[in-house]
């Protein structure tokens, strides 16, 4: 990306604008959405920590990078700071009472319902689920020779949103899902012109885009009601079954329209960037040799602190969501620009975690920094915050950890290739260009204790604990 482009700042408009590229809107589009990192990084050098990009279908967006900006982004009014706006292209996929689109009281009140189903000690609760999950795909790998791990952490997480999320026991539902659910988390950016153009439904991939919809709508709408009759509902400990007996608790009836569209969202949001940070976990310990070795050691002396911090150094130098957004609703100050209403402000979050100034010897895949000394405030981002913090981030970071502990108990993998994957747009993710290939060189039976039955590993609980921002 050449960084030559000037830095007009715009004075037409009536409020004052931070810099921005002199590209025409469509070229800063495409790059924006593209290219995200090395464009967003070209803006950095050229303009600072502060600038104005121009992109359709958004509009005009602040980016910030400064951990205090940040911070006035997460923590500013709810009223103002509008998230929900930023995700309304998913509107037609999600529903309308998503939690990811609601603003204001509605999100408040949405987000409350679902937070004790995510609290981070009961969290722990699913380790046995993962580890099963990642039980059954490990015994599936071909041996010496090379596949995609992107897509086997992918059939893992699905089960784990099954099992744990969903909680689908019904064997016929369960095939019917993994069947119905990858395809409908493929929101890329040809589906969402569906929405636009109704008409394109009938044709090829819009038409097995809508099928795949209807009938997971239809699955999901049969697993609730399934719930709903189950007479030990109360005793069930999976997510929606901790979201029913919630709201039951609250209102005595269940809105099932409210419980579909959230248990979409859950999929949606938590299936492919869970996926994405197993995969760039082993993307980057395959090619940190020492890293490895030391995580090995750990683990074998029971220990789970390296292993929380690869998790942590591995979301900060490959961040699955790059950039989240808030819609002003009102003339703001913000990073000291006056900004209009209708304007989005975009925190970046794959700029914060390169930040020299905050990171030492950015580019380094070294978790060593995590068991230092806390991090800087809303330097270390790659759940958001604030009042819109990932509500899955506990999950996903039991989910990582007892994935990564199971996959190198029982396998010795090697990458495809010695040189680091790049990274390229995927839905919402940044992923691994080439789905980070590995050959797996060994593979050995799962540790059986006495009974001959799988048992889960002590230290599940351990792993499920919160972390902090
Ligand atoms: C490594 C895995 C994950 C990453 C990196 C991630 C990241 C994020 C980010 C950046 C946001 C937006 C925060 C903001 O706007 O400030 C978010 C929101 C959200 N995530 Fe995650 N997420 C992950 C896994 C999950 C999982 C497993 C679930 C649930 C099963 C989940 C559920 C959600 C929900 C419901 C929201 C919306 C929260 C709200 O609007 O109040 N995520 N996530």
């Amino acid at each position: 990306v050449s960084t030559d482009w000037g830095s007009a700042v715009s004075r037409s408009e009536p409020h004052q604008l931070p810099p921005q590229p002199r590209l025409p809107e469509v070229a800063q589009s495409l790059l924006f959405w593209f290219d995200t990192e090395r464009f967003m990084r070209a803006c950095e050098r050229r303009h600072g920590e502060v600038f104005m990009l121009r992109t359709q279908p958004i509009g005009k967006l602040v980016v910030l990078s400064n951990p205090e900006h940040i911070k006035q982004a997460f923590l500013g009014d709810r009223d103002v700071f509008h998230a929900g706006e930023g995700a309304e292209v998913l509107r037609p996929v999600m529903g309308d009472t998503s939690i990811l689109l609601l603003d204001g009281t509605e999100h408040l009140e949405q987000r409350k319902r679902m937070l004790p189903a995510f609290h981070g000690d009961g969290v722990g609760d699913y380790g046995a689920i993962v580890e099963q999950a990642t039980h059954e795909q490990i015994d599936r790998w071909p041996l010496e020779r090379a596949f995609p791990l992107a897509d086997a952490m992918r059939a893992i997480t699905l089960e784990v949103i099954m099992r744990a999320v969903i909680g689908a026991t019904d064997p016929a539902r369960l095939a019917a899902l993994r069947e119905a659910l990858p395809t409908v988390s493929e929101v890329s950016g040809p589906i969402l012109f569906m929405w636009q153009y109704p008409a394109l439904g009938r044709y090829g991939m819009w038409r097995r885009y809508r099928e795949a919809k209807e009938r997971t709508d239809e699955l999901l709408e049969a697993e609730i009601a399934a719930h709903l009759s189950d007479p030990g509902l109360a005793d069930r400990t999976d997510v929606l079954s901790l979201l029913i007996n919630t709201e039951l608790a609250e209102n005595g009836t269940v809105d099932q329209k409210r419980m579909r569209d959230q248990l979409i969202t859950l999929l949606l949001a938590g299936y492919e960037t869970t996926t994405t940070g197993l995969a760039w976990a082993f993307e980057r310990l395959l090619r940190n040799p020492t890293v490895l070795d030391r995580l090995r050691g750990s683990l074998a002396d029971g220990e789970q602190d390296y292993l929380d911090a690869v998790v942590k150094e591995t979301l900060r130098v490959r961040p699955v969501i790059y950039r989240v957004f808030r819609k002003l609703t009102e003339p703001t100050q913000i990073a000291g620009w006056q900004l209009p209403a209708d304007i989005f402000v975009t925190p970046a979050i794959g700029l914060t975690h390169k930040n020299p100034a905050l990171w030492p010897d950015p580019h380094a895949f070294r978790p060593e920094r995590f068991l230092q000394s806390d991090s800087a405030p809303y330097s270390w981002i790659p759940f958001g915050g604030g009042p819109r913090r990932c509500l899955g981030a506990a999950f996903a970071t039991l989910e990582m950890k007892t994935v990564i502990r199971t996959v190198l108990s029982r396998t010795e993998l090697a990458p495809r290739r010695t040189r680091p994957e790049r990274t390229r747009g995927r839905n919402i993710t940044l992923v691994p260009h080439r789905g980070a290939t590995v050959v797996m060189a060994d593979r050995r039976p799962p540790v059986t204790r006495g009974t001959g039955r799988l048992e889960a590993c002590p230290h599940l609980a351990a792993a499920g604990q919160p972390e902090s921002n």
